[in-house]
Formats: structure tokens, sequence, C-alpha cells
């Protein structure tokens, strides 16, 4: 069951969404970038503009001001348009990539809906932000491409279907971003790393970026309301690509 966005704003091909101070920042970073990435990694990255908008909050773990406000409450106008449509539900491609038994705990199941199964105008429009925004990102923080789509969801925890979720990696992906939708509209919540801390939850349309790898996390309980967070899951496909050649 695919849905059709209904605002047209959501679907159109423009950066409107992208926060203008980062959308600037990334535009200025991307000669330095080009620069680093022509010289094969010889010469360092050094400091980029985009640097500047990211806020280290834990080791290798930082949150940059990543959507603009009005697009996250249209998100969150058209996510309950959706729910009319689509169920929040458990990842089913999830549980196949990573082998899920069927008897386990099943906290790590946050209701979801998958962006390209579900809604691919949108799943088309997060590509494209994946491409332009995000990658020049991970470029600047960790010096690594990673924009290769495992899954972008739209996640729900709230009392009634799921209040929090167990302590897990996000084992389909290398990099991973948080984004909630409606701080405010909910009690509770934010995000525990093990080892690191706690952190609330950050002003809507803030990205929460980590390393999905070495940092075993979860999300923290909800006491009311509904709690939409924009998880995109993301990889490195020529990485992986020479692992599997490596095994043939
Ligand atoms: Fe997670």
């Amino acid at each position: 069951m695919t849905y059709q966005i209904k605002n047209y704003l959501l679907s159109m091909q423009s950066n409107w969404p992208i926060n203008h101070a980062l959308y600037d920042a990334v535009q200025e970073s991307i000669p330095a970038i080009a620069k680093y990435r022509a010289n094969e990694g010889r010469e360092d990255l050094h400091k980029t503009p985009i640097d500047k908008m990211c806020k280290r909050v834990f080791p290798d773990i930082y949150t940059v001001p990543l959507f603009r406000r009005q697009w996250c409450k249209m998100m969150v106008e058209e996510i309950k348009l959706m729910e009319d449509h689509v169920a929040f539900k458990p990842n089913e491609d999830e549980d196949e990539l990573r082998q899920i038994p069927e008897d386990e705990d099943e906290l790590r199941q946050i209701p979801e809906i998958v962006l390209r199964d579900h809604c691919p105008e949108l799943y088309s429009r997060m590509w494209f932000v994946v491409q332009t925004v995000l990658n020049p990102i991970f470029l600047s923080l960790y010096q690594r491409d990673c924009f290769d789509i495992s899954s972008v969801q739209i996640a729900n925890y709230n009392p009634k279907d799921k209040q929090k979720g167990a302590w897990h990696h996000d084992e389909s992906a290398d990099i991973s971003v948080v984004v909630p939708l409606n701080t405010g509209g909910y009690v509770g919540g934010g995000t525990e790393f093990h080892n690191h801390g706690t952190l609330k939850p950050l002003p809507s349309g803030h990205a929460l970026i980590f390393p999905s790898f070495t940092n075993l996390h979860r999300g923290l309980a909800v006491e009311s309301g509904d709690r939409y967070l924009l998880v995109f899951w993301l990889h490195n496909k020529s990485r992986n690509k020479h692992i599997y050649e490596e095994i043939e």
C-alpha cells in the first residue's frame, strides 16, 4: 500500500526543507571536500563550515540543525493523514536483514512506516537529502562517504503501542541519523547511549548522527503523546562490495 503525499510542498524537488544556515555551510564546504576526495585522503580535511554547525555531544556522536521547523510541522500533519492509510508496524525488512528470531525481545520492535515501501515520493526527497546534505556532513565529521540507504522510516514511540526501545545497535546501517519531528508534543522520550549518557529530545528538525556499529543505544520511555522520529539507516555499498569480493 503506497500513500500519496497531500501537501505539495513536501514532495517538491527543492532544498527549502533544509535549515538555511546548514545549507549554506554545506555549499561553502564542498570545495574543501572535493579537494580532499581528489587527493584520496593523502591530505587532511581541515575544519569545514559544516563542522561549525555540528555539536559533538559524545565521542563520535553529533547533533546538527537539519530540517526547518516549518517542514517538521507539515510532516507531522502529513503523517497523521498517512496513518489512515498505512499503519505503523515493526519493520519486517529489518527483521529479515538482521535475522531476528521470532521470540526476540519485542521492545526492539518499534512501530514504523518504511518510506521506500509506503511513501515513494517522500523516499525520493530523502534520497536527495542524503546525497546533497548528509553525505557532505559525514565527510566533514568522519572523513567517509555513507550515501546508500538501508532504510528511511518514520518511527512512533507512544505509551499505547511502544513506549521505549531495548538496547540495540542499528545493525543494517553504518551511520544512523535520527530526527525528532514534534518535540514538545509529548512527554518523556530521548535517547540513551551505553557508557555515555542520555540525551533529552532534540528540538524538532535537529538530527542526531552516530556511527551505528559502535554505539549501543535505546529510545527512552514516552509518558504521553506520540513521539514521531524520522530515522535514516545509511551504509556504504562500495565498502560492503569490497568485503563480499574478499569472501568469494
Ligand atoms: Fe536505533
